[in-house]
């Protein structure tokens, strides 16, 4: 570690502490704490994932490191503070609830600020550093990682949000990726803990698509894939508050899909089945995916599934299959 960044770490861990304890026990951080209060998350969770607020104010930031000794370049360059036009150094974080984020081994080495009035962006984040790269860092890794290795599963979350209500409900192998799709490099990363990840990415649109693309860099770096059974448009920590923390881990958590199930299930809505030519893409659709499972008895598995549902026979099917698998080599 270079001795710029053991400064900015350790500047880090003054405003983590800081943050904290202006939320939890400053009228300064009030707003905060309120914020966390009517968004269902108790004090302990508050406390485990130091969960902070940093007050409106131009320079409270800026003053608090300077008395602590700190140079304002090195803070500036690590983006913890702000450079103006006009030569002053401000926060970056103003008015916002602080997510600090750690690496794996609990260190702070970033923040997420989230706006508590609707302001844009929603999450402002520190900005990437040789320190801080979103590329490579998992979102409570370091919390969840004894409980990944214990179950050997994780949880993948599209949000902190989701990562902190999942915890308080009991999901503590939750980590999530920043606000970024996943990269090669976390699944490498990943894989070394574990074989399976579900997948729990917002049910809207959006949500849908990136399971998708995740799913399959998961699938080609050798991992069991599963899909949690969320609905309606919810995010997780939106189920959770209104359905509450059982139902979370029954009927969304353990009872995930698996990764074909979901896929045959999410590509009808492109086809309209009663019509035959749409049937017959559809199945060769399917079929094409199926062909990509290394496993004989999974492919087995789906391909009755498909038989039994649209009336063809197996031979026919497994006919097709073997085509499809001798073109891919
Ligand atoms: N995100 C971000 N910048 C934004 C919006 C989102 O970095 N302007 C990232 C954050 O990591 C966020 C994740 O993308 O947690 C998922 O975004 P979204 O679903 O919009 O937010 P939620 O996690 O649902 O946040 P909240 O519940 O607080 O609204
Ligand atoms: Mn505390
Ligand atoms: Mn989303
Ligand atoms: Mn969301
Ligand atoms: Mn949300």
């Amino acid at each position: 570690l270079t001795p710029e960044n053991q400064t900015i770490l350790s500047a880090s861990e003054w405003l983590t502490k800081l943050y904290h304890h202006l939320l939890r026990y400053t009228k300064d951080g009030k707003e905060g704490y309120q914020y966390f209060k009517d968004r269902g998350i108790s004090d302990e969770i508050v406390d485990l994932f130091q969960l902070g607020f940093a007050p409106n104010v131009k320079d409270f930031t800026a003053e608090f490191l300077k008395k602590k000794g700190f140079h304002q370049q090195v803070l500036v360059k690590a983006g913890l503070l702000t450079l103006q036009e006009d030569g002053n150094v401000t926060d970056r974080f103003r008015g916002r609830v602080i997510f600090p984020i750690r690496n794996h081994l609990g260190k702070t080495i970033g923040f997420s600020g989230r706006t508590v009035v609707d302001q844009e962006p929603k999450y402002l984040n520190s900005s990437e550093s040789e320190l801080f790269q979103k590329g490579k860092t998992l979102y409570n890794f370091d919390l969840a990682k004894k409980h990944i290795r214990k179950q050997n599963e994780a949880v993948l979350f599209e949000g902190y949000m989701d990562v902190i209500s999942a915890y308080q409900a009991g999901i503590k192998n939750g980590i999530a990726t920043m606000g970024t799709s996943l990269t090669e490099n976390q699944a490498k990363l990943l894989k070394r803990y574990v074989d399976t990840v579900i997948i729990c990415y917002d049910a809207d649109d959006a949500g849908i698509d990136a399971t998708f693309k995740v799913a399959s860099l998961l699938r080609k770096i050798g991992f069991q894939v599963k899909i949690a059974n969320l609905k309606n448009n919810l995010d997780p920590d939106e189920f959770i508050k209104q359905y509450g923390a059982d139902s979370f881990i029954n009927e969304v958590i353990k009872a995930s899909h698996t990764y074909m199930s979901f896929y045959m299930r999410y590509l009808k809505k492109n086809y309209n089945l009663s019509l035959e030519g749409d049937r017959i893409k559809y199945i060769e659709t399917v079929l094409k995916q199926i062909a990509g499972i290394e496993s004989s008895v999974e492919r087995e598995y789906y391909l009755k599934e498909l038989s039994n549902e649209y009336n063809v026979t197996m031979d026919t099917l497994v006919e097709e299959i073997q085509a499809h698998r001798q073109k891919m080599g």
